[in-house]
């Protein structure tokens, strides 16, 4: 571990997500703020590897808080699991005199700093996905703009879906976590949810519920379902066939992972941002910044990975009542 920081350098990793360029802007004006140059590197561990690496200035972030994605790019980088790779990458940072990193990323990219971190350059993760899937912290940068997004799709779907009495699938994204599909449950008030971590595989019981509601006089029948869960396209004709209810399947794809970040991902993005570099100033290294309990904090990327979390039962209760 490097006890003197006097360089620093932010990457993003893995799905981009609406609030990264926030905190990347944060990065950047913090350290400089704090005495410290800053680096960009480009498109995640690839780019590391390629050496993509270049001065930020507080000016280069200007006018980028507002905008999604992630200016510095991202990439999949699958070799960044070997580790003589993750030995070399180590390398290539000490090469361009970088003392720490600061990678924004889901679960995947905390590893890559964990070994990062295990090969001598501090590193500190910051959540940064539209999945709210890291069970550490109660809050991910850019969900709250993706799940306002889709929310938005979904009112629209449900507009014309009611005026035609037909019956909607709607799949929005989370291919292994069914936070954005229970949040619109619940915003857009939809007839049934269907999530990765709940499915049942039960679509007898939605035919069921959907003939019932008929009956009740409902015009509109709002199912959202997960990606994780899929096949929407052959579940709508299933359920068409089965009831004689016309059925149709929208798949909102990544529309929900671009577009300019809610207030609350451009706030808690820069927070996260800032508090990444004075955690680095203070010497820790292999930590992951979150939000738990209305706080800001920070946790042992072991002992955040090894943390569980799951769809609340209460929460998803309501969701089926309401
Ligand atoms: P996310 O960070 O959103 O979970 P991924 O799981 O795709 O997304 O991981 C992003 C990147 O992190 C991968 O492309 C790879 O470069 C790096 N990564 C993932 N898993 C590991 C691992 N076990 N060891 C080292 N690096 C990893
Ligand atoms: O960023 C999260 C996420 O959108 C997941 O919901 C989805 O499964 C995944 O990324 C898809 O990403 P890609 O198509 O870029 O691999």
């Amino acid at each position: 571990m490097s006890d003197k920081m006097e360089t620093i350098a932010v990457l993003t990793s893995g799905g981009d997500a609406p609030g990264m360029n926030a905190a990347i802007r944060a990065v950047v004006r913090t350290g400089i703020a704090r005495g410290l140059k800053v680096k960009g590197i480009k498109k995640g561990y690839a780019g590391l590897l390629a050496e993509e690496i270049f001065d930020m200035k507080p000016r280069d972030v200007s006018d980028t808080i507002q905008r999604g994605g992630t200016i510095l790019g991202t990439a999949r980088c699958l070799e960044f699991k070997q580790p003589e790779i993750q030995a070399h990458a180590a390398d290539i940072c000490r090469k361009h005199g970088i003392d720490g990193i600061v990678v924004i990323g889901g679960d995947g990219s905390y590893r890559g700093a964990q070994a990062l971190s295990r090969n001598g350059i501090n590193t500190i993760g910051l959540p940064g996905t539209i999945d709210l899937d890291i069970s550490c912290t109660d809050y991910t940068i850019g969900f709250d703009t993706a799940v306002n997004t889709a929310m938005e799709a979904i009112d629209k779907v449900k507009d014309t879906s009611s005026s035609h009495e037909r019956c909607s699938i709607i799949e929005v994204m989370g291919r292994n976590a069914g936070y954005i599909a229970l949040w619109c449950g619940i915003a857009n008030g939809a007839e049934d949810i269907l999530l990765p971590e709940k499915y049942d595989f039960n679509e007898q019981n939605i035919i069921n519920n959907i003939i019932e509601n008929r009956k009740k006089g409902k015009t509109h029948h709002i199912i959202i379902n997960a990606e994780g869960v899929g096949h929407s396209q052959s579940m709508a004709r299933r359920i068409e066939a089965a009831t004689g209810i016309e059925t149709r399947a929208t798949i909102l794809g990544y529309m929900q992972r671009g577009g300019s970040p809610t207030a609350m991902d451009r706030y808690y993005a820069s927070i996260m941002g800032a508090k990444a570099v004075d955690i680095l100033l203070e010497g820790k290294t292999n930590r992951v910044v979150a939000h738990q309990h209305g706080e800001f904090v920070d946790f042992d990327i072991e002992d955040a990975l090894a943390m569980k979390k799951e769809i609340d039962p209460y929460e998803f209760e309501v969701a089926k009542i309401l």
